[in-house]
């Protein structure tokens, strides 16, 4: 079989060449040739090649497009209502988040009423087989393959026709026809252009797994977002146990929905009220610690900020913020400085979301604000209090989406006041269960709640 030749495309201007170089001599840009197969007829996805016609939109059953349930309603909630036949799904995640055992989990349980192919590339059957027992999955009637040969796996499933299938991983599987290894760029977006193809014409439901670096930009899910139909992406703190999915791409549902998982010894395991998770176990309050309320898709969560300001022995104070935005934390520390007459220029600043939780939500500066100054003034917030507002930067607080739900989810944690931005409309009977604080500007979050605290 003729080997396919490559070409090297530059992503910013079009500037093809026939090696690679590290910067393009058209638009200078350093790292932004891919190499791309040159093929006479393309793999990109063509269907009815035949005799393709126009169709009328009012004829068009939709009722073909039926959803399938997964073993989790969470998980069905982020897909946008379940599966969509025939669509192409890519779970991506760092190295040993837990791709791998979800795939299985949901294999394990689609495979009761599906026909599932498990394709491992990675694994060989036996280390699936003890996944499986640990996970007390009964395997039944879940097709296993251990293969990595791309065109070994498309002719098997030809003939199979699963209605699942599930690749570990799309780094470990090639084509043989490309001399590039396993993993690269062009072998990861071949292999995906022909799964893809594989996928809709025979409408098999297909999942792969991909792997990630820290900054997301391994050769893969990058590279794949444009190819398939939903990217979710698995993260967490592998010294965690829970894990966050969200989906960052999905062409049949929202992308702001998120599962909460806990990784246990048997498996993935939904955690519907996420909010005890990101909360210190301390019950006592601190100097430098407040809670806020962020909502993510329908989910709120309470989450608890921690702040630690001491002297600095550089002449640039350091500033870390950990699972919220940097820039963010500059803006409000600037904010503090200018509005309400702080000098942090001596002070290192460390802020964290406590849990390994990550969220830039603009609702999370108050309580960012106020653990701030807790820690900065040594005095203790007042007890029970959460914080949701965003901060502008003339120091005024200004309203947020959702201020009710966030509400109702202090009160269900128990919490006794909520400091939150003015003129918000919130109902008497909710207003009857918890102290609702409405502050204009910072300066009276702070003297409302920091002040009349007691002081170490
Ligand atoms: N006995 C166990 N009890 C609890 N958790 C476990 C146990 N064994 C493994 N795990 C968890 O499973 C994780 C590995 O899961 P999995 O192999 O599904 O990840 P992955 O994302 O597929 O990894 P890779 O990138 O290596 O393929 C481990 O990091 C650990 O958190
Ligand atoms: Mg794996």
């Amino acid at each position: 079989m003729p080997k396919i030749s490559s070409k090297w495309t530059c992503q910013e201007c079009g500037y093809i060449s026939p090696s690679y170089i590290g910067k393009c001599p058209e638009c200078n840009s350093w790292n932004s040739l891919i190499e791309e197969i040159v093929s006479k007829k393309s793999s990109y996805l063509r269907t009815n090649e035949k005799d393709n016609s126009f169709s009328l939109c009012s004829d068009i059953n939709i009722s073909e497009m039926n959803r399938i349930k997964s073993f989790d309603s969470e998980l069905d909630n982020v897909l946008g209502g379940g599966f969509v036949s025939g669509s192409l799904i890519l779970l991506s995640g760092e190295p040993g988040i837990g791709k791998s055992t979800l795939l299985l989990q949901v294999a394990d349980h689609l495979s009761k009423n599906h026909k599932v192919a498990y394709v491992t590339a990675e694994e060989s059957l036996h280390q699936v087989k003890l996944r499986g027992d640990r996970l007390n999955l009964s395997g039944k009637n879940l097709l296993l393959l251990s293969e990595n040969n791309l065109e070994q796996i498309i002719s098997l499933i030809e003939k199979e026709k699963p209605g699942f299938l599930i690749i570990d991983s799309i780094q470990a599987i090639y084509h043989p026809e490309l001399e590039s290894t396993g993993g690269s760029v062009s072998q990861v977006r071949e292999c995906a252009n022909k799964l893809l193809r594989l996928a809709k014409e025979n409408n098999i439901t297909t999942l792969m797994a991909g792997h990630v670096n820290k900054e997301g930009m391994i050769a893969g899910p990058k590279v794949l977002e444009h190819i398939v139909d939903t990217v979710l992406y698995f993260e967490g703190e592998k010294f965690h146990n829970f894990r966050i999915l969200r989906a960052t791409k999905n062409r049949f549902g929202c992308t702001d929905e998120i599962a909460v998982f806990e990784m246990k010894e048997h498996g993935l395991k939904t955690i519907p009220n996420p909010s005890f998770l990101f909360m210190s176990q301390n019950k006592d309050s601190v100097p430098g610690s407040t809670y806020a309320a962020l909502v993510e898709g329908s989910k709120t969560i309470i989450a608890e900020i921690q702040a630690l300001v001491g002297g600095t022995s550089y002449t640039t104070p350091r500033r870390v913020a950990n699972g919220l935005d940097y820039n963010r934390v500059l803006q409000i520390i600037a904010i503090l400085e200018r509005r309400v007459g702080f000098n942090f220029s001596k002070h290192d600043m460390f802020v964290n979301l406590v849990g390994g939780l990550s969220s830039y939500e603009p609702a999370l500066d108050l309580s960012i604000a106020m653990s701030i100054v807790s820690c900065k003034q040594d005095v203790i917030p007042v007890k029970k209090t959460i914080y949701v507002g965003e901060v502008g930067l003339t120091g005024e607080i200004r309203q947020v989406n959702q201020i009710e739900n966030r509400i109702k989810e202090a009160v269900k944690l128990g919490f006794e006041r909520i400091v939150i931005p003015s003129g918000c409309d919130i109902s008497k009977s909710l207003q009857s269960k918890i102290e609702i604080i409405e502050s204009k500007k910072i300066l009276d979050a702070i003297r409302a709640t920091l002040a009349q605290a007691q002081s170490i």
